[in-house]
C-alpha cells in the first residue's frame, strides 16, 4: 500500500482502482477542458506571504457556512454517480464528512438516495436540486429532502443543457456501465470494485428511478438530462423553489457580478461561485479569477462560496483570503473515495486539514476566520485586463 501524502496520490489510487469510465467521468471538463485546466493552474499563480517569529499556538481551522458550525470551511459538493466510482459511495462520503464535521452535499443525480443516505447517517446533509420540466417531481424531491431533515438546498443553475465531455461519449459511459467486450476487459482489472459493487443493491439513479414518471431506466446521463432538466429555469422559478423549500438556499454555478446581485435580491443565504469544475461552459474564466469582482459586488450581503479546482489545503486558504467564507471540493474527495472507500474520503480531509492548517501558520495566522489578502501575493493582472 503506498503511502499516501496528497491529493495526487489518491488519484493515481482511484485511476488504477475505479472503472475507466467513471475516473474519466470525474477527470473531465468540457470540450478543449481550457477551464478545467485554469481552475487548478490560476491558484497557482497566487502565492503566500511567508510571516515568521508570529505565536502559531492555538491555530484554529473552525469556521461556519450558512450559520452551521464546520471544523473547517471545506464542504463536500455534489458529484453525480459519486456511487460508481464505489461501491454505496455517497454514503461512504456522507459518513467520512459526518466524522470530519464538514458538510457534505447530496447531487440529484447520485446513486445511493436521500432516503439510503438519511438512514446510513445521523448529521444532515444538504441537498442539490436539478430542476426538472416535470414538476410534479421537482416538488416531490424537496418534500422527501425536507423528510430527510436536510438543513440547506442547493439549487444548480449552470447546468440546464449539458457542456459537451468528449470522453463520456467515447467511454458510452453509464451507470451501471453496459458490459460491452471493452468494459468487461477494463472490470477484469477493476476487482475491488466489482466486489463492491456485487455486495449492494444501489447501482442506478435511485434519486430518480422509481420517483420520476415514466422512468424506470436512464442510465445514460446524456440523453437522460437532454429530455428532462428545465431550460426554463430562471430567477422567478428559483424565488418559487425557495418559497417551497422555506429553509436554507445556497445557489451554485454564479460566477458574474451581476448574477450574484440576483441572487441576493432572491434571498439566498449563499452563493457558490463555480464553472461546474469546467463541466460546463469551456472558455470562462476560473472561479478564483472571478471571486474579487463578486466580492466585491456583493460582499457582506451574502454568503460566498467557491468551487472549482480546489485540490490542495492552499487552494482552501488562497480562496479564504480573497474573499470566500467557504470552499467545496469535488474531485479531491472523489480521488480519495474511487481510491479507498470513506477511509479515502477521510484521507481527502485529513490532507487539506493538514496542509490548511501549516500553511496558515506559516504565513503567520492562527484562525482561518479572520484571513484577508494581506498574506497573499497577487499578480497585477491576475483579473485580467478585459474591454467593457
Ligand atoms: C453533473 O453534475 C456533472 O457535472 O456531470
Amino acid at each position: 500500500m503506498p503511502v499516501i501524502t496528497c491529493i495526487d496520490d489518491l488519484k493515481r489510487l482511484h485511476k488504477r482502482r475505479a472503472p475507466k469510465m467513471f475516473y474519466d467521468y470525474a477527470e473531465s471538463g468540457s470540450w478543449t477542458e481550457q477551464t478545467f485546466r485554469e481552475n487548478t493552474s490560476d491558484f497557482d499563480q497566487i502565492r503566500l506571504r511567508q510571516r515568521v517569529a508570529v505565536d502559531m499556538s492555538n491555530r484554529t481551522t473552525r469556521s461556519k457556512m450558512i450559520g452551521q458550525d464546520v471544523s473547517m470551511p471545506v464542504a463536500l459538493a455534489p458529484v453525480g454517480l459519486t456511487g460508481m466510482q464505489c461501491a454505496d459511495g455517497e454514503i461512504k462520503a456522507a459518513r467520512a464528512a459526518e466524522k470530519f464535521g464538514v458538510p457534505f452535499t447530496l447531487s440529484t443525480m447520485s446513486i445511493c438516495s436521500i432516503e439510503d443516505v438519511r438512514e446510513q447517517t445521523k448529521a444532515p446533509f444538504w441537498f442539490q436540486l436539478y430542476v426538472m420540466r416535470d414538476e410534479d417531481f421537482v416538488d416531490n424531491i424537496i418534500a422527501r429532502a425536507k423528510n430527510a431533515g436536510c438543513s440547506a438546498l442547493v439549487i444548480t443553475l449552470d447546468l440546464q443543457i449539458l457542456g459537451q465531455r468528449h470522453k463520456d461519449l467515447k467511454n458510452g459511459l453509464t451507470a451501471p456501465p453496459k458490459l460491452t467486450p471493452s468494459t468487461l476487459l477494463d472490470l477484469s482489472t477493476k476487482w475491488r470494485w466489482g466486489l463492491g459493487m456485487l455486495g449492494t443493491k444501489r447501482r442506478t439513479f435511485r434519486n430518480i428511478v422509481g420517483h420520476a414518471k415514466s422512468v424506470e431506466n436512464m442510465n445514460s446521463l446524456h440523453s437522460w438530462t437532454a429530455g428532462q432538466f428545465d431550460p426554463q429555469l430562471d430567477w422567478d422559478k428559483v424565488a418559487k423553489l425557495k418559497e417551497k423549500w422555506g429553509g436554507k438556499i445556497i445557489l451554485k454555478g454564479i460566477l458574474d457580478a451581476e448574477d450574484a446581485k440576483k441572487a441576493v435580491e432572491v434571498g439566498a443565504d449563499a452563493i457558490i461561485v463555480s464553472n461546474h469544475g469546467g463541466r460546463q461552459i469551456d472558455g470562462c474564466l476560473s472561479s478564483i479569477k472571478m471571486l474579487p469582482s463578486i466580492v466585491a459586488a456583493v460582499g457582506g450581503q451574502i454568503e460566498i462560496h467557491l468551487d472549482s479546482g480546489i485540490r490542495s489545503g492552499q487552494d482552501v486558504l488562497k480562496a479564504l483570503a480573497m474573499g470566500a467564507t467557504g470552499t467545496y471540493i469535488g474531485r479531491a474527495f472523489i480521488y480519495g473515495l474511487g481510491a479507498m472507500g470513506e477511509a479515502g474520503v477521510t484521507k481527502a480531509l485529513d490532507v487539506i486539514r493538514t496542509e490548511l492548517d501549516t500553511t496558515m501558520a506559516l504565513c503567520g495566522r492562527r484562525d482561518v476566520t479572520t484571513l484577508g489578502k494581506d498574506i497573499l501575493l497577487i499578480p497585477k493582472d491576475f483579473e485580467g485586463d478585459w474591454q467593457a
